[in-house]
């Protein structure tokens, strides 16, 4: 087969609690992650001998996306095919985006990961999931969660996973902004609030998110939306003011609750069912706070070939 397709979702962290910044640079972290129905599509096809990765990506936004090896999906390639012991490969990677850019939702770890899957069958590649997941942590830390997809719990930097177990649907606005965060700025924004004594390490109590994971799993969006907790969520309004602007909109307009989407600045509003959302999506959409929303639905499916 000449061309393959796959898909990869977004995610949120449902809960995302900072634990100390470890010696590598990395910050240790207790989190819970859910994949969500907005998803990247990433078209892998074999190029001329000679021209390395060619990355091309459409969509909103994607200006600043890199191409090439710059783009995560490009390293994705060469990991792999060095793990396979193939050379540097030649193939052209294109992307269409649907994940906001740089706004909190695992956009660049969903890429390399429906890179990954979609490249393991161009070159019929016996390589196994977990396999997978081991070259995708080395590209970044989310990339083995947009390989899972689901819901799950996440320890390390966020790349050792347990698998949640949830009941029905939950139905989120994701809001969008108009301005762009860099996850490590945000984190070196937490360590700065931790210096000055504003926020607070969480500690390392295993069952911290056991009211979230019982939530979870009665499937009921109140008990969920009640144990929502996101401590980055001050480190990115510190950085962007206006993000609590558009928390006080959410919780105005009748959102369960509303947060920071991982280090921001998309925020996401869970919303009692489906109508509910529609609703306050349009809401959100009238008070001229943000770019745009969408209506997105939780857990969605991990990194899959769709042709
Ligand atoms: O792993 P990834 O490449 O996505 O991480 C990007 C940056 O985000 C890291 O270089 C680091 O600055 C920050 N980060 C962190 N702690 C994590 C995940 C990311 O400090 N658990």
């Amino acid at each position: 087969m000449s061309s393959i397709r796959a898909v990869a979702p977004a995610k949120i962290n449902l809960s995302l609690r900072v634990r100390s910044l470890r010696p590598d640079g990395y910050h240790e972290i207790t989190t819970v992650f859910h994949a969500v129905s907005l998803a990247d599509e990433v078209t892998v096809s074999a190029a001329a001998a000679g021209v390395g990765r060619i990355v091309t990506t459409v969509g909103d936004r994607t200006a600043s996306v890199p191409g090439g090896d710059d783009n995560i999906a490009g390293r994705a390639a060469v990991a792999l095919a060095r793990h396979a012991g193939l050379p540097d490969p030649d193939v052209t990677i294109d992307i269409a985006k649907a994940i906001p850019v740089a706004a909190g939702m695992a956009g660049g770890s969903a890429d390399a990961a429906a890179a990954l899957v979609a490249l393991r069958r161009l070159w019929n590649l016996d390589v196994s999931d977990a396999v997978l997941s081991e070259i995708g942590a080395q590209l970044g830390s989310d990339v083995p969660f947009s390989l899972m997809g689901g819901t799950a719990r996440g320890i390390g930097r966020g790349e050792v996973l347990t698998p949640v177990l949830t009941d029905g649907e939950l139905h989120w606005v994701v809001a969008l902004s108009d301005a762009e965060l860099s996850t490590p700025a945000v984190y070196a924004e937490w360590d700065r609030l931790l210096a000055d004594g504003l926020v607070s390490a969480a500690g390392d109590a295993a069952d911290a998110d056991a009211p979230l994971l019982a939530a979870l799993r009665q499937g009921d969006p109140r008990e969920v939306a009640r144990h929502l907790v996101n401590d980055l969520e001050p480190a990115a309004a510190s950085l962007r003011p206006h993000l609590r602007g558009v928390l006080d909109a959410g919780s105005e307009l009748g959102a369960l609750a509303g947060m920071v989407s991982g280090s921001g600045p998309t925020c996401v509003f869970l919303a009692e069912g489906r109508e509910a959302a529609i609703a306050l999506a349009a809401e959100m959409s009238g008070t001229g706070l943000v770019r745009g929303v969408r209506h997105a639905v939780g857990p969605a499916s991990g990194a899959r070939i769709v042709a």
